[in-house]
Formats: C-alpha cells, sequence, structure tokens
C-alpha cells in the first residue's frame, strides 16, 4: 500500500505527516521555526531554516514510521514570503513574510495602477510578494540586481528537495504578479515591477508532480524518490485539508493569523471588499477569504506581556457572558480585511481598575471575533453567504473562543473529531492526487466532534459591541 507525506512549512512551526492510502495518519512530526522582528513592521525568517526543519522533520517522520513506500509528497507554506535567490541558489537575505508590513508604501503605488486590481483580483496588500520585492529594488538595489528567481517559501523548500523551481497557482495568486482568472503569470504586472517571466517559477496545479525528491536527499533521508506535488499556500491546503472544495463551503481559521474561507466554482473577484480571491489547489476552481492578521497571535502577544501561557491565561475564562464594555483592536500589525491598512496598531479600550489579566484575555478573544466578523461582513458584501464554517487552528481549543467567534458572526461552527484536518493533511492529500492521479474526490470533509451555535441571549449585545468596535477605528485610524 502507497504511502504519502504532507509537508507544512508555518510561521511558528514545519510539521510533517506520513499517512496511508486510507488517508490514516501514521506518524507525524514537528519542528519550531523562528520569526525575527528586527524592526516595527518588519517580520523575517531565514530559509536555510527551513531546509534544517523540513530534513529534521523528514529525518524523524522515517524514524518513526515506515516510509518505504512513500510515492507522493506535498508542500504547503504560509504564502506571500519573498524568498530571493541568485543565479547560484544562494538565499540574498532574509525572507520578508507575509505579515511584513514595511512596504506599504510601494504596494500603494502599485494598488493605484488599475491594472494590478483588474489582472489579480485584489487589493495589493504590504504583505504580498510584488511591493515587498519592490520595497528591496528601492532599499537594498544591489540584492535586486542579483534577483533571478522569487521563490514563495515552499517553493524555495521544493527547489531544496527536487531541485525544480515552480509553484503552484494557490500560492501564485498571492504574488501580485499574478492573472488569478488565467491561471498564469502576468508578463505585464511583471514589468511593470522591473521583473520578467524568466524570473518566476513555473507554473503547476496543486495536483500535479512537479518533481521528485532528488536522489542524493532521498539517499541521506532513507526515503524513495517519491513524486513532489504542486501544493499550496497555506490556507488552499487547509481547505483540501478539510474538505472545503465544493462551492459555498467554508473554513475558519483560528491560527497565527486569522481567515474565514470560502470555496468557489468560479472566478469572483471583489478587490474593493479588501476579500482576497485566490486559485484553489485542484484546477478550475478558486476561492475567497478575508484575512486578520492576529488571531491567536494577538493572544500570544498578551500571554507575553502578562507573563502567562496562552493556555493559563484562557483556562478560567467560563461560559460565554455579555461583552464587557473593555475593547481590543487586534491590529498589532495593521490589518488587511477590510482596512488594508497597515499603519493601524493594537489598541485597547475602556480599562478600569477591575480589568485583570483574565478580563483583558476576554476582550483580545472578542476583538478577534469582531474582526472575523468584519471579514463575514465583507464576503457578504461580494455575495458569498457563509451559515456554517468547519473551525481549524490552535485557538479551537478554546470553547470561550468558539463561542464568542459563532455569538458574534451568527453562525455555527463545526469542530472536527481530534485528529489533523489541516495544511498538512492537505498537502498529503495534493501528495496522492499527484502520485496516484486521484481527484478532488478524495478531500473529504472531517467527522465532526460537535457543532458550536450562536448563544441566541447574547448575540445582541455582541452585535452592539462589533458596532463600537468599528467606530473604535473609524476615531483611531490615521493616529
Ligand atoms: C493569507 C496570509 C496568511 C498566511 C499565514 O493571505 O497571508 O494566512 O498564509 O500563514
Amino acid at each position: 500500500m502507497s504511502r504519502f507525506i504532507g509537508l507544512d512549512l508555518g510561521t511558528s512551526s514545519l510539521k510533517a505527516i506520513l499517512m496511508d492510502e486510507d488517508q490514516t495518519i501514521l506518524a507525524e512530526h514537528t519542528v519550531p521555526l523562528k520569526v525575527e522582528r528586527p524592526h516595527d513592521g518588519w517580520s523575517e525568517q531565514d530559509p536555510k531554516s527551513w531546509e534544517t526543519a523540513a530534513t529534521d522533520a523528514l529525518r524523524a517522520l522515517s524514524g518513526k514510521a515506515d516510509c518505504s513506500d512513500a510515492t507522493g509528497l506535498g508542500l504547503a507554506g504560509h504564502m506571500h514570503g519573498a524568498t530571493l535567490i541568485d543565479a547560484d541558489d544562494n538565499v540574498l537575505r532574509p525572507c520578508m513574510l507575509w505579515n511584513d508590513t514595511r512596504s506599504a508604501k510601494q504596494a500603494a503605488k502599485m494598488d493605484a495602477d488599475t491594472r494590478f486590481r483588474a489582472l489579480t483580483g485584489n487589493i495589493v496588500f504590504p504583505g504580498f510578494t510584488a511591493p515587498k520585492v519592490d520595497w528591496v529594488r528601492e532599499n537594498e538595489p544591489e540584492v535586486f540586481d542579483k534577483i533571478a528567481k522569487v521563490l514563495l517559501p515552499k517553493d524555495y523548500l521544493r527547489l531544496f528537495l527536487t531541485g525544480e523551481y515552480t509553484s503552484d497557482m494557490s500560492d501564485a495568486a498571492g504574488t501580485a504578479w499574478f492573472d488569478t482568472g488565467a491561471r498564469d503569470w502576468s508578463d505585464e504586472l511583471l514589468a511593470a515591477c522591473h521583473l520578467s517571466r524568466d524570473q518566476m517559477p513555473k507554473l503547476a496545479e496543486g495536483s500535479q508532480p512537479t518533481g521528485r525528491l532528488r536522489p542524493a536527499l532521498a539517499r541521506e533521508l532513507n526515503l524513495p524518490e517519491m513524486i513532489v506535488a504542486g501544493g499550496a499556500g497555506d490556507n488552499a491546503a487547509a481547505a483540501i485539508g478539510a474538505g472545503v472544495v465544493r462551492d459555498g463551503s467554508a473554513f475558519l481559521s483560528l491560527g497565527t493569523s486569522g481567515v474565514l474561507f470560502a470555496a468557489n466554482a468560479g472566478y469572483r473577484p471583489d478587490p474593493a471588499s479588501a476579500v482576497h480571491t485566490f486559485c484553489h489547489a485542484v484546477p478550475g476552481t478558486w476561492h475567497q477569504m478575508g484575512v486578520i492578521l492576529a488571531a491567536t497571535d494577538a493572544l500570544n502577544w498578551l500571554a507575553n506581556l502578562t507573563g502567562q501561557s496562552a493556555r493559563d491565561l484562557t483556562a478560567d475564562l467560563g461560559p460565554l457572558g455579555t461583552p464587557t464594555k473593555t475593547l481590543f483592536l487586534p491590529y498589532l500589525g495593521g490589518e488587511r480585511t477590510p482596512h488594508n491598512d497597515a499603519a493601524m496598531r493594537g489598541q485597547f479600550l475602556h480599562l478600569d481598575h477591575s480589568t485583570d489579566a483574565n478580563a483583558a484575555a476576554r476582550a483580545v478573544m472578542q476583538g478577534v471575533a469582531f474582526a472575523f466578523a468584519d471579514c463575514r461582513d465583507a464576503l457578504a458584501s461580494t455575495g458569498t453567504q457563509i451559515d456554517s464554517a468547519l473551525a481549524l487552528g490552535g485557538g479551537t481549543k478554546s470553547d470561550y473562543w468558539l463561542s464568542a467567534i459563532a455569538t458574534t458572526l451568527n453562525i455555527t461552527l463545526e469542530l472536527p473529531k481530534a485528529g489533523d484536518f489541516g495544511a498538512a493533511l492537505g498537502a498529503a492529500r495534493l501528495g496522492m492526487m499527484a502520485a496516484t492521479g486521484a481527484g478532488a474526490e478524495i478531500a473529504t470533509p472531517p467527522p465532526i466532534a460537535r457543532a458550536i451555535t450562536p448563544d441566541t441571549a447574547l448575540t445582541q449585545g455582541f452585535a452592539d459591541q462589533h458596532h463600537r468596535y468599528r467606530a473604535a477605528y473609524e476615531l483611531l485610524k490615521d493616529h
């Protein structure tokens, strides 16, 4: 029986899983990763640390279970990162990540050129790849001049694993150089950025083969020279893992960033809403999503501040009650949907003598729920109505948080049974598709453990507080 590997390059860790043809997870291994924030708004990672993490994870996997029948490997990764390499594949500078907002000026300039929204279907957000490379052109011209290829983070790992320069449609759609409707690079947008197609990787669908594990690496790791699939950006990969492929199905991810994701059968761009419209990981499908930059990241910030772990901070919150007047705006590094505002920062409002760490934690979690409600409204403005969504990501361990989100958005959240239904599983499924020729039918939804429904006694209170939250943003922006 064949086996398949999924590698998910996350922001805070790289995760590897091994599954069999029945999609039973046989082994998994996670390696932590560091993010450097040398200046306000900067967020960087050393691509060499991804190589080490992938090697360690694959070695650990083959130590934990028999990988000798592995025939397919899929890659998922955090999106938008600019990994710049020279003609000899040397990394030219640390990778600027998806939540790096230093290129706000360059992004605004590109966004004002109407061709970008028209062709990509998206606002040019500062976290996207193109404005970051333009920041390099303006601020580090000696680096820009040496760029032979621009690779997205998981595609840099592909180069390390296979020797191939290839990206997939879902991840390429987040660069701002991509014609998302046509599923191809836009020569016009590349030229507008002083770049050309030969500096871009080739393109494949997420479920297509893109190469094989390099023989020397396969020998070193004691793995077969298996097929490596196109894979996907982490959100499209998570959707494949969660079976969110059918038009109108949705998931809400409570990870480092927060994502409200809906699968679409057709291409439905609406850049003015600040909704992201990207290709999905299987041919002929697209997806929309609202993205908030700090979800569990906001709670982790409070945990650091209070010197408690996020788990301790959230242990005694009790059941959801009427929202307190304390309000938190989770814009620690600016925001994407719905504001496209790189300059905004986090805010605590209405603190009093009784505001302790627990009250602050409630406000932070509620603030993230309000940010998700803004994404729901943005998606609704494009005609995408969400009534229920699978709940994914580390933050779903907190019932308080799930209940706050379900009540604020007035939607049902479905919590999968214990197990991993995220990007690593999606990557392994794409690896299986590439190796066996299977299609989207193998991306089935997970069994549901329970549904979290809105607390109808509290929905009005949360809707009112959401209004205050919106008003607070309007008052405080530009300050
Ligand atoms: C999506 C985005 C984030 C990263 C996080 O546009 O920037 O979800 O992919 O991993």
